[in-house]
């Protein structure tokens, strides 16, 4: 019987081999279906119950990269599907081969891995690279990611995050794309692209994971893993199209939340997995549970136990349980005694399967335990390159009196002050969700300075303060040593430690020490520039007041220091723009571009409309905002036609001018506002961004064309809708400072 078997479970994977030459979506033909469910025939309820389990090795127990005893006969009983957070090609080969040999089934296993934004050569924090308003770059990046995590043996990433946020508040915020649908999904596809690779099947390419569906950005006050709750209406308008680019971009795996949503944990919704993902999207992956979020139903209480957790979770279509083992542990029980149908467990385990033939491990188990390729491509020069190119992108300059910006090789000296400006705290400059796996692989600030400029300017340097507040007793030797300079370059923020999950901030000022070290260093009366190194928007009204130039840098990752470098030195005239608002207090959160009129639209004049007594309405640093070394100039919007009907497109035109004296590149942008609509619409809505590039004096007419489903909405009965009305066009470098144009849509 057993060599049967075993000629039987061959034949499937031989048969398999024959498949795998085709592309990802062709093995999701009526074949690999066969084949799925004839696997399925021949599992135990254990065994199927173990491809829905995924734990994490003993690294996240004893930060060893192997296996104990335990896993390994867990491992060989059949009782592991996929792990997390086990890297190292030898060591996921060594596993592989395990579960392929001597397990009974013989089905290959899947690591995941948080690969977020760069292994060895770690890029700008997502938040960042969304502000660089250039997908084809950070669809690079995101591809520098996966050719780097398959070295590394990792089958699968849990990445793009693409929740969406308007609470800086909330650490996370710097692992997405900020506050905007459109721009949003624009990335989220980007990241896909990159992460899974133009055919999943070559070397280079992960699976892509969509998380965390979904709205885990809206938590109330930004506190993480706090209350989501919005209409329907908001969640499809601002918080679900990121997830559904993705999911168009093709990922095939998707991440739930820890979160409700107006009563109901996402890990347990059935409207969000099948009615939402995959009856109305068409999803044909695997959604993965946050790490024990199926556990952490119980805590929600809507679970009593953890088999009723499990059979919840498991049946609104959450396959995989992350680390919590109840799956494993108590669904065989569950549907013995038909508190569980079968025809789930099958259906879950089809679906796992179906991601595990689509990323070629049934006829290759062992595609990335070369561990020849780690040393060939970690930290290559190439990537490298596309670092730097992504972080010089990132960077927004958000202010520069007196053109104290670039600064100029002629300078005699400079003082380089602050905790994030040397060789200390370089494990900080990657930001969340990244461990520098060396330190001396990110490229400090002083470090890019010093080889950019000649040993003729003389660069002086005092770290002034700790990063978190401390007693301030250096500030006084820091302040001594900025005397000396002719200008000040002031490298301050936030660590990694303070972004990223479980990192909600109620004060988004710079820690106060680094602040008093600032007022210090303006009390010297020298030209000073602040350079902000953060994972999120940060209070800073009085550094807008009174710092005459501040670039904000974000954590930009190994290549922080030289991206930095050519920006201070205009090697790169900045070009990045914000991607979320900055609040001039915490008071004022959330404050975002999209808000609605309300019935008593904003009038400071007025204070019977809607209004703070002590702050305007408006950011500190609106959506879509950042300055540039030139200036740019528009002019002439035109709409092709004053009324279209409905199903017809129109194409506005405008004029950009470069008005400046040296080349730079802008980010146009176009906004709509529905003027007149049967529900409450946005005072505006971006709908289409160009970033070109204009030489002095240059001028360049921008197209945009928009079609009708851009400007659809759910009305009352929440069907997408084109109304009759008018239109007003914004076109602008930003989200405030627009030309206006009008078209009607008639019926
Ligand atoms: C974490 C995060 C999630 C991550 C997962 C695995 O709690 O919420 O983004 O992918 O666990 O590390």
């Amino acid at each position: 019987m057993r060599n049967v078997f075993r000629n039987t479970v061959y034949f499937i994977f031989i048969s398999c081999g024959v498949l795998a030459a085709q592309s990802s979506t062709q093995l999701l033909s009526s074949q690999t279906e066969v084949k799925i469910d004839s696997i399925i025939k021949l599992m135990t309820l254990e065994e199927k119950l173990g491809q829905l389990n995924q734990i994490g090795g003993t690294w996240y127990d004893t930060k060893t990269e192997r296996l104990n005893e335990e896993q390994t006969a867990m491992l060989k009983a059949g009782e592991i599907g996929s792990f997390l957070g086990i890297t190292g090609a030898a060591e996921t080969g060594r596993i592989q081969r395990i579960a392929v040999e001597q397990s009974r089934m013989k089905i290959p296993v899947l690591f995941g891995y948080d690969i977020i934004h760069g292994y060895s050569t770690i890029t700008p924090i997502p938040l960042a690279e969304a502000c660089s308003w250039n997908p084809d770059l950070v669809e690079q990046s995101a591809h520098v990611a996966a050719i780097e995590g398959s070295a590394i043996g990792v089958h699968w990433t849990y990445a793009p995050m693409v929740d969406i946020a308007r609470d800086p508040r909330w650490g996370r915020i710097a692992e997405g794309s900020g506050e905007d649908p459109y721009l949003g999904s624009v990335m989220a596809a980007a990241r896909v692209r990159g992460f899974q690779g133009k055919n999943i099947l070559e070397y280079g390419s992960l699976l892509a994971c969509v998380k965390h569906f979904a709205a885990y950005g809206g938590a109330e006050a930004g506190r993480d893993y706090n209350t989501v709750d919005f209409s329907e209406r908001t969640l499809r308008e601002i918080y679900l199209p990121p997830y559904k680019a993705a999911i168009d971009a093709g990922a095939w795996t998707v991440m739930s939340a820890f979160n409700e949503i107006g009563g109901v944990p996402s890990s347990a919704s059935s409207w969000l997995m099948t009615d939402l993902l995959r009856d109305e999207w068409n999803f044909k992956g695997l959604v993965v549970s946050d790490y024990t979020a199926i556990m952490e139903l119980m805590n929600h209480r809507i679970a009593k136990d953890s088999t009723e957790a499990g059979i919840v979770g498991l049946s609104s279509g959450v396959e995989i349980d992350m680390v919590s083992r109840i799956y494993l542990r108590k669904l065989s029980e569950a549907v013995r005694s038909k508190k569980l149908s079968q025809e789930i467990v099958d259906e879950a385990v089809r679906r796992v399967l179906r991601v595990k033939f689509v990323y070629g491990l049934f006829d290759d188990p062992y595609r990335n335990a070369k561990p020849e390729k780690e040393k060939e491509l970690l930290l290559k020069k190439e990537h490298r390159v596309v670092a730097r190119e992504m972080a010089q992108h990132s960077i927004v300059l958000l202010k520069n009196e007196k053109d104290i910006l670039p600064l100029k090789k002629s300078t005699k000296t400079i003082a380089l002050i602050g905790p994030l400006a040397g060789n200390e705290n370089r494990s900080d400059l990657v930001g969340a969700w990244a461990w520098a796996r060396n330190p001396n692989d990110v490229v400090s600030v002083i470090q890019g300075i010093k080889a950019k400029v000649s040993s003729s300017i003389k660069i002086v340097y005092d770290k002034g303060c700790e990063i978190e507040s401390d007693s301030g007793a250096r500030i006084k030797q820091a302040v001594k040593i900025a005397k000396q300079a002719d200008v000040i370059v002031a490298v301050l923020g936030e660590s990694q430690h303070v972004s990223g999950e479980a990192a909600s901030k109620s004060n988004l000022d710079l820690p106060s020490t680094q602040k008093e070290l600032l007022k210090a260093l303006k009390k010297t009366g020298k030209p000073i520039v602040l350079v902000l190194m953060n994972g999120r928007p940060l209070t800073l009204e009085w550094e807008s007041e009174n710092i005459p130039a501040i670039v904000e840098a974000w954590h930009l990752g190994v290549e922080a220091g030289n991206a930095i470098a050519d920006v201070l030195f205009g090697d790169v005239n900045p070009s990045g723009k914000l991607t979320v608002s900055f609040p001039r207090n915490v008071g004022q959160i959330p404050v975002y571009y999209n808000h609605k009129s309300t019935g008593r639209p904003y009038n400071p004049k007025d204070k019977y409309t809607s209004q703070f007594l002590d702050v305007p309405n408006s950011p500190l640093y609106p959506f879509g905002f950042g300055l540039s070394y030139t200036t740019f100039s528009y002019s002439n919007v035109t709409v092709s036609s004053a009324a279209i009907k409905k199903g017809q497109s129109v194409t506005i035109l405008v004029d950009v001018e470069n008005s400046g004296n040296r080349a730079g590149e802008e980010v146009v942008q176009l906004y709509l506002r529905d003027d007149f609509a049967t529900v409450t619409r946005p005072v505006k809505e971006l709908k289409g961004f160009k970033k070109i590039s204009l030489n002095p004096g240059e001028k360049k007419t921008v197209e945009f064309t928009i079609t009708q489903d851009q400007l659809a909405f759910y009305n009352l009965e929440m069907k997408k809708v084109v109304e009759p009305g008018t239109f007003t066009v914004y076109v602008g470098g930003n989200s405030v400072d627009c030309k206006e144009a009008v078209f009607e849509v008639v019926d």
